[in-house]
């Protein structure tokens, strides 16, 4: 097999399980039934589009162009990528406008909901011998009027050493860097984990020609995943990146924040590191 098979095959398996995520997920269109709503939406979508059409002068190679490609993105099984690379930061922008606790950032196309139930001292399922530095992700959970949450919920995802998610690329244990931490009685947690790499999108598919034919990078800063929660509180998506760390300026999917930098520290051997994140919950 040829470099360019398996990277294909990388790619349409990592695009089409994220598609097909995404579909059993998310009920289906109930946004859609407002027709005041989605002609607002759509009116002003088109408009956007034809004034830059204008503006641009666009070519009919290119309008074809786009049309090859748009189609491409769908056959690869790209949208939840392209979507959530491109346009998710906004939308996440404008749901967490009033939030007063912790800043969320985008979930991502890689979460899975039921990520196997761990205690509040826990190592994220992994193999034996999971390359990465080995992190230690200590911190509490509390509410905006700051006491603690007992038994809040930390769900985790994150890449492995190779920026590979499980569930989303071949020869992956089936849990594996993922799970869902029940904090203690006073809201605290120690995670064991190992420190992800930087994330490269898929680069042979349709958003990996857009990338090429742009002059972009492909990459994002190396990051954990989480949703944090308890009842009665809002459910705070996010991500946390490392001070210093590769792309973390020039995030291709726009989603640092300066509130979401952990700067973990050595520890003893100096092999390990460390570091406290707490999290701060709005009410529902
Ligand atoms: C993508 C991957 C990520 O890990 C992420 O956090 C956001 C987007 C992507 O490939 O689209
Ligand atoms: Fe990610």
């Amino acid at each position: 097999m040829t470099d360019t098979t398996t990277e294909q095959a990388g790619a349409a398996a990592s695009g089409a399980a994220a598609t097909e995520r995404f579909r059993s997920r998310i009920a289906s269109a109930a946004a859609g039934s407002d027709a005041e709503r989605v002609d607002t939406l759509v009116t002003a979508l088109l408009t956007a589009t034809h004034d830059i059409i204008r503006r641009h002068k666009v070519t009919y190679e290119e309008y074809n162009a786009l049309k090859a490609w748009l189609i491409q993105v769908g056959e690869d099984g790209e949208w939840p990528l392209f979507l959530d690379v491109w346009v998710e930061h906004v939308v996440e922008e404008v749901a967490g406008e009033s939030r007063e606790g912790s800043k969320g950032t985008i979930e991502g196309p890689y979460y899975v909901p039921d990520a196997p139930a761990l205690p509040a001292e826990a190592t994220l399922p992994m193999r034996e011998n999971e390359a990465g530095i080995p992190l230690l992700f200590q911190g509490q959970v509390r509410s905006v009027d700051d006491g603690p949450l007992p038994a809040a919920k930390v769900e985790m995802w994150q890449a492995d050493d190779d920026g590979f998610y499980s569930q989303f690329a071949p020869d992956l244990p089936e849990w594996n860097l993922r799970g869902t931490v029940i904090a203690d009685g006073t809201g605290h947690f120690k995670i064991y984990t190992i420190q992800p790499a930087p994330y490269q999108i898929p680069t042979d598919g349709a958003c990996g020609s857009l990338v090429s034919a742009a002059g972009w990078h492909p990459w994002r800063p190396a990051h954990l995943h989480l949703k944090v929660s308890a009842p009665g509180y809002q459910l705070v998506t996010t991500q946390l990146y490392f001070t210093g760390g590769a792309y973390v300026d020039d995030d291709i999917a726009s989603a640092v924040k300066p509130e979401l930098m952990l700067d973990p520290t050595p520890t003893g051997d100096g092999e390990h590191h460390e570091v406290t994140y707490d999290f701060v919950l709005d009410r529902a």
